[in-house]
């Protein structure tokens, strides 16, 4: 039976190979007898398939030798927590400031309150976020710790194209970038960087990791309350081994980094591949929105997600007969975030063009017999 095409937000689609790969190396990894979740994380065969996974996400993204990468645990929600009492203390003005430009820049902010103050730079226009506060108007404070931002917005579908340098802004604090929901769809300027962080559950592997990507001098400036498992000085200098990692989860992201480095596409290789078939992908399904008087897509073009479209339905009502076709037509997750209603398609790397294609003509068909 054909497979479905999975449209979910996260946990999300992963690549078939990567998937056949573990089922076939699942009771017996590379003759060592036992399943990757059986051995030891600090035994020879997992130290192997940890440092081959930490390579492999380097060299894919280019990450300078400057930057340590952490597998860690506790979501990008953890992180919101993780990253303040980390790096709020960096400077005597115990201030962070935020761009708030969707529902997950909110929760940042939010919860960064609890560690110091957590001073908005940029504020959202209007109730439901349709562009990018340009970085020009931003009211960055007098020196802040850090400056975060949400690059990628899963639920409101909005993306900055670009990574905005806060030194051309006269602010030279580290910029911390939430990049949950895009992390390895495109190239990412590490000087324009201070931390990255991502749960591992869209766009790399299962839900269990977390990926931090930080500046060596951003280490050691851990608030006291900071509990010693997230503290990221501790955490680097045990290569990410100072409590048991979620291994498998490694295990299964480090076959991803593997398949990425694979790719190929219109005579480019590895991200450069990935982020081409993303822009195509893209441009396929907000044609198709675009051309249509049924569905509609209310973000500035300019901002527009490739990873996740939200859309709605010109006849709400429509919403549960779309969802229950496109599900008979092997089209699955399609649901909008229960915050903002309407449908959402998110076409992560793992999601094939021949998944988007079916997705615009069961659209197309719909929009036939209901328009
Ligand atoms: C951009 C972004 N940040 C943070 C989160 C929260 O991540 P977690 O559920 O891993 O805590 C999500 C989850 O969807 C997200 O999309």
């Amino acid at each position: 039976m054909a497979r479905p095409f999975n449209f979910s937000a996260g946990p999300a689609v992963l690549p078939l190979e990567v998937l056949e790969q573990a089922a076939a190396e699942m009771l017996d990894w590379h003759g060592s007898g036992v399943s990757v979740m059986e051995m030891s994380h600090r035994g020879r065969d997992f130290m192997s398939i940890c440092e081959q996974a930490e390579r492999d996400l380097r060299e894919l993204l280019a990450v300078p030798t400057s930057f340590r990468i952490l597998f860690m645990q506790g979501g990008g929600l953890g992180q919101n927590a993780i990253v303040p009492m980390n790096l709020i203390g960096r400077l005597a003005s115990h201030t962070a400031d935020f761009v708030l430009t969707g529902s997950w820049s909110i929760k940042s902010q939010a919860e960064a309150r609890r560690y110091g103050q957590a001073h908005v730079a940029a504020q959202l226009d209007g109730e439901r976020p349709v562009s990018l506060p340009p970085p020009s108007t931003w009211r960055i404070s007098t020196s802040p710790s850090y400056v975060h931002l949400c690059s990628n917005e899963t639920i409101d579908g909005i993306e900055f194209q670009e990574v905005p340098d806060l030194r051309a802004l006269g602010c030279d604090a580290p910029l911390v970038i939430d990049c949950s929901s895009h992390i390895a769809s495109r190239a990412i300027d590490w000087r324009r960087v201070g931390l990255a962080y991502a749960g591992a559950q869209k766009n790399i592997g299962p839900a269990g990791l977390t990926l931090v990507i930080v500046r060596d001098d951003l280490l050691g400036h851990a608030l006291p309350i900071c509990p010693s498992v997230f503290d990221y000085r501790t955490v680097a200098s045990q290569n990410s081994m100072f409590n048991t990692p979620p291994t498998y989860a490694i295990y299964i992201a480090g076959l991803t980094f593997q398949w990425l480095r694979r790719q190929t596409e219109a005579g480019l290789n590895g991200l450069a591949a990935i982020e081409a078939r993303n822009i195509a992908k893209a441009k396929l399904l907000y044609e198709c929105i675009d051309n249509s008087s049924l569905y509609r897509n209310d973000v500035h073009p300019d901002c527009r997600s490739r990873m996740n479209v939200p859309f709605f339905l010109a006849n709400e009502s429509l919403t549960e007969l779309f969802l229950l076709q496109a599900r008979e037509a092997g089209l699955l997750q399609l649901k909008g975030h229960k915050s903002v209603g309407g449908l959402r398609a998110s076409l992560y790397n793992a999601m094939p063009i021949d998944g988007v294609h079916a997705l615009v003509r069961h659209m197309q068909a719909f929009e036939a017999t209901h328009a």
